[in-house]
């Protein structure tokens, strides 16, 4: 999984933010976010290359990224079973972030693969900013 070590940038309103925006809103867990969340985290997620056969996720261990693919096709199993395979604009890896449980999936690249990745401790201070700015307007 990649290190930390990155910033948030509002300015930079990189090419792939419509594309990262889409696949928060296609996730039946992240689209429950509220819109000013998934914005920030757009802003703060940078840009990974995994090889073909890497591993992106390895079922079992603790997660401390939640990702969205770009560009390439990654492929999902459970106890070395297939279940699936993503395509570009999809988001993966919120389980472990939202629930704090260990990787319930490995995730592949089957092909060289870009994906954006935002942080679990950068993920929890957007959420911890964002419910301070609320409780500041009463
Ligand atoms: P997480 O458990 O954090 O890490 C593995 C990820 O794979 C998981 O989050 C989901 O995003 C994804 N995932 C888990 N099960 C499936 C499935 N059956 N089909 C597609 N994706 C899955």
């Amino acid at each position: 999984e990649p290190t930390s070590g990155h910033f948030c940038d509002s300015r930079k309103a990189h090419p792939m933010s419509k594309l990262i925006n889409e696949a928060i809103m296609n996730n039946d867990f992240l689209m429950k976010l509220e819109p000013q969340h998934m914005r920030e985290m757009v802003d703060c997620m940078y840009e990974k290359i995994y090889i073909a056969n890497q591993l992106v996720i390895q079922e079992g261990e603790p997660g401390n990224y939640l990702y969205v693919l770009a560009e390439g096709l990654l492929e999902v199993m459970q106890n070395g079973k297939l279940l699936g395979q993503m395509r570009p604009g999809t988001a993966f890896g919120e389980l472990a972030i939202l629930y704090n449980c260990k990787r319930t999936a490995t995730v592949k690249a089957v092909t060289q693969s870009y994906i954006w990745a935002l942080d679990r401790q950068t993920f929890q201070s957007i959420m911890m900013r964002s419910t301070q700015a609320r409780h500041e307007e009463y």
